[in-house]
């Protein structure tokens, strides 16, 4: 039962945008360790100005939601992973990670105080959550910093890509290599989603929704801007990039897993531009993303139609659907990948 009573937002109608909540909390990496972490109803951060974070890019993040049960219980997914992923990109930029019990108490922590924001069962919307590195030491020189701020928010979003579950156009970006082998595309890294804002801009100004990168090389698919990519083809083969310059996404991860319960084989492999055109479906995955099926490819002024009609196909909406009910609990948890924030 519920024991709080619910922000009063049109939950069906939010945007995957910021809005203030009640507090975010902060936690301070100095002199070797973790401080016990300030609550705070401040939506500013004070920071030297010459944190490295702000100079030189020291900064990194990650993004997971809090699912609503049917019975209004609050479910996060798989967030240790995003524990290890952050200590993975702060392993990339050379800076200081909360360990993986600090990631998740700040989780639930700042779940817990935001708690009437929780979006209800049923509404399409979540609360999405924030927890965002920063080298925050005051210094000049290029080196790692010495102070860190690990901090988290929560905000209730719709859906990333309009419409939820519904399909956006794609465009392949031939001059911008965003990520390449040896470089931080495995990382979360706020960098990496500035070098991508130029390919989102161009992809927008030509009526896409997004833009679809390639490796270094021009001759593989890599990933969106805000997200993994899968293609479908026939015979139930489920076919995703293995790229050294492409973030490991914990929806993909799951979706491999999930598809081969339902009978799909699954490929992790590098993926060549050329084999677009053998795919009977493709979509995008993520976090924000959930799945968003792609209904047309478009390379070099061609374009591949997966969706007649703009309509999800039939392989997307089956790993939509038990992916979303094993989020929100409608489906058994056979592999215990959520788990349960209390928050009455
Ligand atoms: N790739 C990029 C570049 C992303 O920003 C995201 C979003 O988090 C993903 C992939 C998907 O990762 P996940 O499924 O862990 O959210
Ligand atoms: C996510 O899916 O959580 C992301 O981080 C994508 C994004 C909005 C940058």
């Amino acid at each position: 039962m519920t024991t709080f009573e619910r922000a009063p937002l049109n939950y069906a109608e939010l945007p995957f945008g910021y809005q203030k909540t009640d507090i975010n909390v902060r936690y301070i990496w100095r002199n070797g360790s973790w401080d016990a972490g300030t609550e705070t109803d401040s939506e500013f951060l004070p920071l030297p100005i010459a944190a490295p974070a702000l100079h030189y890019g020291q900064a990194l993040f990650e993004g997971l939601k809090v699912y609503t049960t049917k019975d209004d219980r609050a479910l996060l997914f798989r967030a240790e992973q995003n524990a290890r992923r952050m200590q993975h990109s702060a392993e990339m930029l050379s800076m200081q990670a909360p360990p993986e019990e600090l990631f998740l108490e700040a989780v639930e922590r700042v779940v817990r105080a935001n708690r009437r924001f929780l979006p209800p069962y049923g509404e399409g919307a979540t609360l999405y959550v924030r927890p965002l590195l920063l080298g925050s030491g005051a210094q000049i020189g290029v080196a790692p910093a010495e102070e860190y701020v690990f901090m988290v928010l929560v905000t209730p979003v719709g859906p990333y890509f309009k419409n939820g579950f519904s399909s956006t156009k794609l465009v392949i970006e031939d001059e911008i290599v965003r990520a390449m082998p040896g470089g931080i595309g495995t990382a979360k890294a706020g960098g990496n989603y500035a070098a991508g804002m130029r390919a989102t801009v161009k992809a927008k100004k030509g009526g896409f929704g997004e833009a679809l990168y390639l490796d270094s090389t021009k001759r593989f698919i890599d990933e969106l801007g805000a997200g993994n990519f899968f293609g479908i083809r026939e015979g139930k083969r489920y076919i995703t990039p293995a790229s050294p310059s492409i973030l490991h996404s914990i929806t993909n991860d799951s979706l491999q897993t999930l598809a081969s319960d339902l009978g799909y084989i699954v490929e992790k492999r590098p993926v060549p531009v050329g084999e677009l055109f053998d795919f009977v479906e493709t979509a995008a995955c993520g976090t924000a993303a959930v799945i968003t099926p792609v209904e047309s490819i478009t390379y070099k002024g061609e374009t591949i139609t997966y969706l007649k009609d703009g309509q999800p196909g039939p392989h997307c909406t089956e790993l939509y659907n038990a992916l979303t009910a094993l989020q929100t609990g409608d489906a058994p948890d056979s592999y215990g990948w959520t788990h349960e924030v209390n928050i009455n």
